[in-house]
């Protein structure tokens, strides 16, 4: 990961609320999340939420949720701005994020994406990850079209010395 970017990832605060919602309009036509689940999630979920800030400016999150008992975490949603995609931010907020889940004692991350989506894949393939579940009508498309999508897992393990 490059040292400027994995410098500049931070946990959010509730304080972010409002430049991650306007990240989330920016990068998310159907799945962006509501401001109430963003507040849920930077206060209250038993989750991670990370944000990587580039010149004091949120260009990127990601969110990682943990259920109770259950050693396996799921990415729950990335994001990069537009204009900083490209240079290898999502790939180390996904490593930031594998972090925090091992910190967790989780073992495995699981995620989804459109199939439709060939950059998310692509960065998920990059990063090692097993696409293992086609997901049929699963994402809600424009109008009351359903897309596919795919189910992807990766065992996380420890960096090694
Ligand atoms: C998907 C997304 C998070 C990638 O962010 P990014 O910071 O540009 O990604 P990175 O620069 O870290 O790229 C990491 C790897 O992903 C892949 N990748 C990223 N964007 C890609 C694209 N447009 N086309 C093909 N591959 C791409 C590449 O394999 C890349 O590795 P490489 O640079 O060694 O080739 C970004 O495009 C985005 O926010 N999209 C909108 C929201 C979204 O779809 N989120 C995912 C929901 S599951």
């Amino acid at each position: 990961m490059p040292g400027a970017v994995s410098n500049a990832i931070r946990a959010a605060r509730a304080a972010d609320l409002d430049a991650v919602a306007a990240l989330e309009a920016a990068c998310f036509t159907c799945d962006a999340q509501s401001r109430r689940s963003l507040r849920h999630l930077l206060t209250r979920a038993h989750a991670d939420f990370l944000v990587c800030v580039l010149n004091e400016a949120i260009v990127a999150d990601v969110v990682v949720l943990y259920r109770r008992a259950s050693r396996v975490a799921r990415l729950y949603s990335i994001a990069v701005s537009d204009a900083a995609r490209g240079r290898g931010i999502a790939a180390a907020l996904l490593a930031a994020a594998e972090a925090r889940a091992l910190v967790q004692g989780c073992t495995l991350m699981r995620a989804e994406a459109r199939a439709s989506n060939h950059a998310s894949r692509a960065l998920f393939a990059r990063a090692g990850y097993r696409e293992t579940t086609p997901l049929c009508d699963y994402y809600q498309g424009p109008g009351a079209r359903r897309e596919d999508g795919v189910r992807l897992e990766k065992i996380l393990s420890p960096p090694s010395e």
